[in-house]
């Protein structure tokens, strides 16, 4: 069995004590990784700092030539990325190529934003004391970025906070999941491989305890991006001191189907936005309000297609929901549907857990006082509810202590409008699945799904500071 190692300072280095990573299809361990130590987290963090230099002296043609060289490698090796992704994430294979096109693109764009970003000209005699003055401002890379991710997307997510670090010019600290670091080394041999200076990169794979608090509460970083849950997100702000933070937390993404919404084109997007990757997903759908003249409609008409769902062995390409990450996280999920289930829901269609796999589950007769209604259940599991008015809809969306993205069904541009202008959310997806997003849109929430947006020219934003020069011409 392989052991993968880290990379730091330009090197890959083994340690005392390795990680296992399993296949959670299976519960079998396909590889072996390092694990870091205290020893290792101190010179990933200082090699990131003293690679900053190195990093902001890139040109912008060389930053989007080393991006774009990256999308070659990527595409070359596509297939072999995508069944690491199935393999280590549980991830069906269809979904898991998408994921590896996904990241193409996401590396494209931060390749073109690699090469426009740019400042602005201050209109300095616009002001009293302005006149004879010469001013603008432009942005500059905000240094050494520490980079903490996901396990439900590998490789995208990891591709929205490493391309576009390179982009702004910055080094980085990578601490992938522990579940699913096996893309994270696969991404670093390429972008090695691409022309990355050799020290541009670190690789970190251990526990939030040793790795994560380190990253967060280290000197030698001046950013934290950070895609994961609320509970650890809110630890990060509190810890991170002065350094910025861009923080992408979870949700319970609410769909709204009006009475002139179009049934028949949400039912398959229902089915990929609620089940595929298991529910394990910041925007998938939890939550559908119907209105009541078409609840019955769409309610039989959903349970249908859902049984109908792919689910098993992530290796099959017909496979939309596969088995979730870890057992724990289905003991969790069974939890909150057998709690609804004493408080009134019932189950339209699943419910049952047998080791990783959570049946595909609709519940009805549930209310946003439920737990597997209120709290992100990050699981393949929908909840049913009906409504009366537009006005109302939108209250329960909003009644929520997230606020990602989230969807509307209508036929009519006034009632879209209305729920554009009324949802409290990051986005707002009319005629489609919240779990909408193409990589060049901004990403992110309000409430405690997060601080900050993702989506390549927004991140690199996050990732630059403004320097305002004021030239004195009298
Ligand atoms: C997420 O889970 O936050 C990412 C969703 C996506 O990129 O499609």
């Amino acid at each position: 069995m392989q052991t993968f190692q880290l990379y730091i300072n330009g090197a890959w280095v083994d340690g005392a004590e390795t990680l296992a990573v399993y296949n959670p299809h299976n519960q079998q361990v396909i590889a072996n990784i390092t694990q870091a130590d205290e020893s290792m987290v101190d010179q990933a963090l200082k090699a990131a700092a003293a690679a900053k230099n190195t990093m902001a002296s890139l040109s912008a043609k060389q930053r989007g030539a080393i991006l774009d060289r990256l999308c070659f490698l990527i595409e070359r090796d596509k297939e072999e990325i995508a069944r690491t992704i199935a393999l280590e994430a549980g991830k069906g294979i269809t979904f898991a190529r998408g994921e590896v096109d996904r990241s193409i693109e996401t590396f494209q764009f931060c390749a073109d934003e690699a090469r426009r970003i740019c400042g602005e000209l201050i209109p300095c005699d616009a002001a009293a004391t302005g006149t004879g003055r010469f001013g603008y401002f432009k942005r500059y890379p905000v240094g050494a970025v520490g980079a903490i991710t996901p396990f439900n997307f590998p490789l995208n997510l990891v591709a929205h906070k490493v391309g576009p670090a390179i982009a702004a010019g910055c080094s980085l600290v990578l601490k992938p999941a522990s579940t699913t670091p096996l893309t994270s080394v696969k991404l670093v041999e390429l972008l090695l491989g691409a022309g990355l200076p050799t020290t541009g990169i670190q690789l970190l794979v251990g526990s939030g305890r040793t790795v994560g608090t380190s990253m967060v509460t280290s000197e030698l970083l001046d950013m934290i991006t950070f895609t994961g849950s609320p509970p650890v997100g809110l630890e990060i702000r509190s810890k991170a001191g002065i350094k910025r933070t861009t923080l992408e937390l979870g949700s319970n993404s609410a769909l709204v189907i009006h009475e002139d919404g179009d049934i028949a084109k949400a039912l398959p997007r229902c089915v990929v936005g609620g089940f595929s990757n298991s529910g394990q997903v910041c925007i998938s759908i939890q939550r559908i309000y119907v209105h009541k003249s078409r609840y019955d409609e769409f309610k039989d008409a959903f349970a249908q297609s859902v049984q109908k769902a792919g689910t098993g062995d992530p290796m099959d390409d017909n496979t939309i929901v596969g088995p979730m990450i870890e057992e724990g996280e289905a003991i969790r999920v069974k939890k909150w549907i057998d709690e609804a289930v004493a408080q009134g829901a019932s189950i339209l269609c699943g419910g049952e857990r047998q080791g990783t796999f959570l049946q595909p589950t609709i519940l009805e007769n549930t209310n946003e006082d439920m737990a597997i209604v209120s709290e992100e259940a990050f699981a393949p599991v929908v909840c049913l509810m009906s409504y009366d008015s537009i006005e109302e809809a939108i209250e329960r969306v909003n009644n929520s202590q997230f606020g990602l993205q989230a969807g509307i069904y209508t036929a009519d541009i006034n009632t879209a409008f209305y729920a554009i202008d009324h949802m409290y959310v990051g986005g707002v997806i009319v005629n489609d699945m919240p779990t909408y997003r193409i990589d060049n849109m901004p990403y992110g929430g309000v409430k405690l799904s997060g601080t900050g947006r993702e989506g390549a020219r927004f991140s690199v934003e996050e990732m630059t500071e403004l320097r305002t020069v004021v030239f004195n011409l009298t």
